[in-house]
């Protein structure tokens, strides 16, 4: 290709995604175009922040996560000697093989199943077998795992990016969205931990899917309306699911990212204090915290993780995880519902002539909190899903 097909080729996209992601409206392209999706994978997944592990998850020096990036398969490790947390493509620098197929373990080392190269945790190559068939030239030094661009942790949470790009500093990705992350890192008001591997769902959708689900106030009194019926029938509870609830409030974070505060919550025990996205893929709900891995462009893997409170009483702890089960895990009440919409959604757009969906709600507003951040009417405002789409053009239209 030369410059000017080059030239044109970018200049495509950009129009392209300019038409197809308005301020209010999002066509349905955007869900179903495997063309996009790849494009996704690299513009968002690859080259930008994402998260991929809490700290609490590699307590110890050695131990170490996979993960997929993208389309990346990537290995997030504590080196054995120095603690130090690094991130590494799981790629034999030999013949390419992935090193490493476990999800969590602790090892000084990584062995190639292929032709046995070894790799101490830190990514350096600390073995080759017969090494006669290789001359002088052969630099074992310049052969270790190739790094990931960036690994950082923020209070806690670890986040990466796999290639090298005019990607902004992490904690100018995460932008006021830090703040409401501090609250769960370790000198935070609730100090949270992951101590048990996550549990898996799949669902035939879009990722994109649970991103605008997650601060959408108003579906809830709809899309649970069995679980409200049932919490009143069984336990004599009223679930406050009214997003035009005064103490519902929406709040655009920057960059993509945003929450919903449900108000009066109590940040040692399970109650929700609020859910946020952190885009692109993760998503935290009251007591569980999920990542979000896009499969394809109509398939989703979500990670869920409850988590714990530093330092809580027993009782506290027992309380949140139950809220997990009852709720935000795979089999959770409401979990089990939203999944159902997203494949609903995705049935509803795939072959059908319906192209726009809309984010109008609160599109007319222009409010703001005392810090100057955009916030919504109410619960209901999809304020949320605009700051999502915002963000996912200006990254997808990138030349
Ligand atoms: S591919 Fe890893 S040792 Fe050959
Ligand atoms: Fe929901």
């Amino acid at each position: 290709m030369g410059v000017p097909a080059v030239r044109e080729a970018l200049d495509g996209w950009a129009a392209r995604i300019q038409t197809l992601v308005q301020t209010s409206r999002v066509h349905r392209d955007v869900y179903v175009d495997p063309q996009l999706f790849a494009r996704e994978m690299e513009r968002i997944f690859e080259r930008g922040w994402i998260y991929v592990a809490h700290e609490s998850e590699l307590p110890n020096s050695g131990d170490y996560k996979s993960v997929v990036m993208g389309r990346v398969p990537a290995i997030i490790s504590r080196g054995a000697d120095d603690g130090v947390v690094r991130g590494f493509f799981n790629s034999c620098r030999h013949r390419g093989a992935t090193v490493c197929e476990a999800e969590y373990g602790a090892a000084n080392y990584f062995r190639c199943p292929y032709h046995g190269w070894t790799y101490g945790n830190d990514g350096r190559l600390v073995g080759v077998p017969f090494r006669h068939g290789y001359d002088s030239s052969f630099d074992v030094a310049k052969l270790g795992l190739i790094p990931l661009a960036a690994v950082e942790s923020f209070h806690g949470f670890i986040f990466a990016r796999a290639f090298d790009d005019a990607a902004p500093s992490l904690a100018s990705h995460l932008a006021a969205a830090g703040d409401f992350l501090t609250t769960f890192g370790p000198d935070g008001k609730c100090p949270i931990e992951v101590t048990t591997p996550p549990q898996r769902a799949r669902y035939r959708a879009n990722w994109k899917l649970s991103c605008e689900n997650i601060t959408d106030g108003y579906h809830p009194g709809f899309t649970h309306a069995s679980f409200v019926h049932a919490k009143k029938v069984i336990e004599g509870k009223e679930i406050p699911v009214k997003g035009t609830d005064p103490h519902w409030k929406i709040t655009a974070l920057g960059n993509g990212h945003a929450v919903i505060d449900f108000g009066g919550s109590n940040l040692a025990h399970r109650d929700n204090v609020f859910n946020m996205l952190i885009f692109p893929n993760a998503l935290f709900l009251g007591v569980s915290v999920r990542i979000i891995r896009p499969m394809a462009v109509n398939l989703t893997e979500t990670s869920f993780f409850p988590t714990v409170v530093r330092g809580a009483s027993e009782e506290a702890t027992v309380a949140r995880l139950r809220g997990h089960t009852e709720l935000y895990g795979p089999m959770g009440k409401v979990s089990a519902d939203d999944a159902e919409m997203f494949e609903r959604v995705q049935r509803g757009i795939e072959h059908t002539g319906n192209e726009w969906l809309l984010f109008l709600r609160g599109a007319h507003t222009h409010r703001s909190d005392e810090a100057g951040r955009p916030v919504g009417i109410d619960g209901t405002d999809e304020l949320g899903q605009r700051e999502f789409y915002r963000r996912y053009a200006e990254m997808m239209a990138r030349q």
